[in-house]
């Protein structure tokens, strides 16, 4: 069993990964934080609750966490992309759960839930690192208790918020930086340049809506996210980030991850919130004095076919 939390800030991707661990038999899934992101925090802790109530997950706490970045505010979330409620204006469709949030904040559900783990944990973040930047500081002594923390963020070649910035790092590169650079816990990152290879098409969304009743919502909550990927890829389909980056965490092996050195730019120029990926080589890297720092496994290649049809099958319900 892998035992797992989401941080999240569901978004039409983050509801399809957080139904990608509830539809997985592998997962033991002992909590889901929130942090602001696509949407305000309030929606993004209320969606993560109704996507949860789809599967009839009452028992999994849910916690509120960071409601903006670290050091420097800004107003900027993905409406556009994901609707005004975060679930393409379709959030209504989903059940309400009966089981509200816990007691607690984001960052003291984590800490208590690691120190309570009788296994190291795999933490899945798939909106801004602001909680998990906050956790690793304030709660050092946790890091023991994480197996691995599988990021979806970064770009390596072109942003989809700036030319350089992906969204989840560039909506707190302080926090990014923290996690992706400063500290030593083993750490998966998987870029969008992979997610959107792994872009799925308008007969894999009628399959999915074809599955079952659950698989016919999933898709219904795509509406705009789909309208929005449909002009960006020119075709028909859209990118399920999120989803891609809960693959690795609940089913590694159909990812290739490549061990490399990353920098985030946190300056305020025109390159802020870009992961830098060395991917120079060993050898010339050392040639050039550099020590390289702390390298993290970045998904730099997958078997596409064996995702989208990983996920069509887990997802079908
Ligand atoms: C990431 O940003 C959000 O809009 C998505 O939910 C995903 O986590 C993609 O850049
Ligand atoms: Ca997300």
């Amino acid at each position: 069993m892998t035992a797992l939390i989401i941080d999240t800030d569901p978004g039409v991707d983050d509801a399809f990964a957080i139904a990608l661990a509830c539809s997985s038999p592998e997962v033991d899934l002992l909590g889901v934080t929130t942090v602001f992101g696509n949407v305000g925090l309030a929606m993004t802790t209320r969606n993560a609750l109704r996507v949860l109530a789809l599967y009839g997950r009452e028992d999994v706490p849910v916690a509120a966490g960071a409601d903006r970045p670290l050091v420097y505010p800004h107003p900027h979330r993905a409406r556009h992309v994901h609707g005004d409620d975060g679930l393409s204006d379709r959030s209504n469709l989903l059940p309400e759960r009966r089981t509200g949030v816990a007691g607690t904040d984001a960052v003291s559900l984590m800490a208590s839930l690691l120190e309570q783990a009788a296994e190291p944990v795999t933490i899945v973040p798939i909106g801004p690192l602001t909680n998990i930047a906050l956790l690793l500081a304030a709660h050092p002594a946790v890091r023991t208790k994480i197996a691995r923390i599988v990021i979806m963020g970064g770009a390596l070649d072109g942003g989809n918020v700036t030319a350089t910035a992906e969204f989840n790092i560039w909506s707190d590169p302080e926090a990014a930086r923290r996690v992706l650079v400063e500290e030593e816990v083993p750490t998966v990152l998987v870029p969008m340049d992979l997610t959107h290879r792994c872009a799925v098409d308008a007969e894999w969304l009628d399959k999915l809506a074809a599955s079952g009743p659950r698989g016919r919502l999933l898709v219904e909550l795509t509406s705009t996210y789909r309208e929005h990927y449909s002009r960006a890829l020119g075709r028909d389909g859209t990118v399920i980030h999120d989803a891609v980056a809960m693959t690795e965490a609940v089913h590694p092996g159909l990812l290739t991850p490549t061990s490399l050195p990353l920098e985030v730019e946190c300056g305020h120029g025109p390159s802020r919130g870009m992961v830098i990926a060395d991917r120079r080589g060993t050898a010339a890297r050392e040639r050039s004095g550099s020590d390289g720092g702390r390298e993290v496994a970045v998904a730099t290649d997958a078997d596409l076919d064996a995702v989208r049809a990983f996920l069509l099958a887990r997802l079908g319900s």
